[in-house]
């Protein structure tokens, strides 16, 4: 290899966030807050506490509660197991024979006797056994392959025969060792929610328990504009207690009054029922029928799902299936009673808070908990992943996970979606500028700086002080980069006069204050622009 070859390949990686993730940044991070903050403060007002769930918890609890058949379950999990990675160790099988080997299973055997001290190996008795029995049988091996000479053993008989046969032993212990369950990162909350329902015994607290969470949510889907990886989420749920109508347009009436203190363009609320369990698996044998009759003009992708899962066909986008579907029975039709009275009472209820809806017959949700009432919101400039809160009704999943019966509403909206919408209507604020920049020169001044950068950040404002002395000239340059709003410039002759001075960066205007002065003009300058 040439020596420039040589050193090109020297060049340490360049690392770039993992495809479906990014990095958010100011400014656009003063947006994220200011958008969390008016979620607390909205979410408050309606009385809903925050719950902060784990971001990863047992797989099994999002497959038994979003479905183990949707997408984002079926496909889109990020999945892992703590002990299984010990088990792929690349020596462990069909070593022949070798020092090498023997090393090898050494560090296995301690690896997994490690797991097993920290708990990623379940902590049952059986494997407590075959923990303790494979470092005996090890300790065994171990003198073995001392009598053995160094080097290839071939030849080394008998203590090879000893040896072949502790290996084997070892491995067959180890393969009895019963792995802990595996883990997801989650790709919603709402599992997450209702398990933490259950496990701190929630129902005995006063019903409805209303709580709320916000961040990040995983799930491998094609990245594209408004669709990511690891996204986050902000959302509410409402269990136990009552399934009356008005909860449900309560819940609805919450986001839209987050939407509205946002200032979201182009909200629209759409609405339907999916009935229950009663009336649902006769809506869709009935679609099914009426599907089958059609297939032949339906694409692939439906074609499937007339099987798999029906409702999807309503969800299709393809320009040709879209005059079949227009025709197909609709749910609104065939709701039972109960569903159709519910449903009817859910509008009256939104009405009464003069939430504004387009009822959507075709609105299926891609998670499978879902009964009754859902929803869907879109807003404007967010192309074709326009949906940026999702939602509905699932009496009967906390039974599903174990618990007693209890109704349950909520919704999530999707934040990088919100955020999205809200610059592309110019709702985002610019960069955040200081408030004063310190110019200061000399020694004494130094010391008078970092005091009275400290008392003005003691007071709220934010505060730019150079680290080094630097030209008056060149100081202001910077302060006006930063966007900040005065210069406050100390040199020796403002120091030992007492009399600092402002610079009003937007018109250059100055004018000398005592410290005192200098902190009430400030106050008053902010109180007056805010
Ligand atoms: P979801 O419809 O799957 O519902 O997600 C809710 C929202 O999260 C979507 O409307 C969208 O704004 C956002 N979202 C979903 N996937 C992505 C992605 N890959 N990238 C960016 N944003 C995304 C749920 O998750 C339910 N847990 C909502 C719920 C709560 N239902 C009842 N309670």
């Amino acid at each position: 290899m040439s020596e420039g070859a040589a050193k090109k390949e020297e060049k340490p990686r360049k690392f770039q966030a993992i495809r479906g993730t990014r990095d958010l940044l100011p400014p656009e991070t003063a947006l994220w807050n200011r958008v969390e903050q008016t979620a607390h403060e909205v979410f408050a007002t309606f009385g809903f506490g925050e719950i902060r769930p784990p971001i990863f918890e047992p797989t099994e609890l999002f497959a038994r509660s979003v479905g183990s058949r949707t997408d984002v379950i079926g496909k889109e999990m990020y999945t892992f197991n703590a002990a299984t990675e010990l088990f792929t160790f690349e020596k462990l099988s069909g070593d022949s024979p070798s020092p090498e080997g023997a090393e090898n299973l050494g560090e296995f055997v301690f690896r997994i006797r490690d797991a097993f001290e920290k708990g990623d190996i379940p902590p049952i008795e059986s494997n407590k056994r075959a923990v303790d029995s494979l470092l005996s049988k090890f300790s065994e091996l171990a003198k073995v392959s001392q009598q053995l000479k160094p080097g290839v053993w071939q030849g080394s008989v008998p203590f090879l025969d000893a040896y072949i046969q502790l290996d084997a032993e070892c491995r067959a212990i180890a393969s009895n060792i019963k792995l802990g369950e595996s883990m997801s990162l989650r790709p919603e909350a709402t599992a997450s929610v209702c398990r933490a329902f259950i496990e701190h015994g929630m129902q005995q607290l006063p019903q409805p328990v209303k709580l709320y969470y916000m961040g990040p949510m995983f799930r491998r889907e094609r990245p594209q504009k408004g669709r990511y990886r690891q996204f986050y989420q902000i959302g509410a749920e409402v269990l136990g207690g009552s399934d009356a109508p008005a909860i449900d347009a309560e819940v609805i009436e919450m986001v839209m009054t987050f939407f509205d203190r946002l200032e979201l363009q182009g909200v629209q609320l759409e609405l339907n029922s999916i009935g229950c369990r009663e009336c649902r698996p006769k809506y869709v044998e009935l679609l099914r029928a009426e599907l089958l009759k059609v297939k032949d003009k339906l694409g692939p992708d439906s074609q499937r799902r007339i099987e798999t899962n029906p409702l999807r066909v309503l969800d299709s986008k393809l320009e040709s299936e879209q005059g079949i579907i227009a025709t197909l029975p609709r749910i609104a039709d065939h709701l039972c009673e109960n569903c159709a009275s519910h449903y009817a009472a859910v509008k009256h209820q939104l009405e009464m808070r003069g939430v504004i809806y387009r009822e959507n017959w075709r609105l299926v949700r891609g998670l499978d908990y879902y009964m009754r009432t859902t929803f869907e919101i879109t807003a404007q400039g967010l192309g074709s992943q326009n949906a940026v809160c999702g939602g509905g009704r699932y009496d009967g999943l906390v039974e599903l996970l174990g618990g007693p019966p209890t109704k349950g509403i909520g919704f999530a909206i999707g934040e990088d979606r919100l955020i999205l919408s809200l610059q592309e209507s110019g709702k985002a604020p610019a960069q955040q500028g200081r408030d004063v920049y310190i110019a200061w020169m000399g020694d004494r001044a130094h010391a008078t700086a970092i005091r009275a950068a400290k008392d003005l950040r003691k007071a709220g404002f934010s505060v730019e002080l150079p680290p080094v002395e630097q030209k008056f000239g060149k100081a202001l340059g910077q302060a006006d980069k930063l966007g900040a709003k005065y210069a406050l410039i100390l040199g020796d002759n403002e120091v030992s006069e007492g009399l600092w001075t402002l610079k009003t960066l937007a018109d250059g205007s100055q004018a000398k204050f005592t410290e005192p002065d200098l902190l009430e003009h400030l106050r008053r300058q902010k109180a007056l622009s805010s």
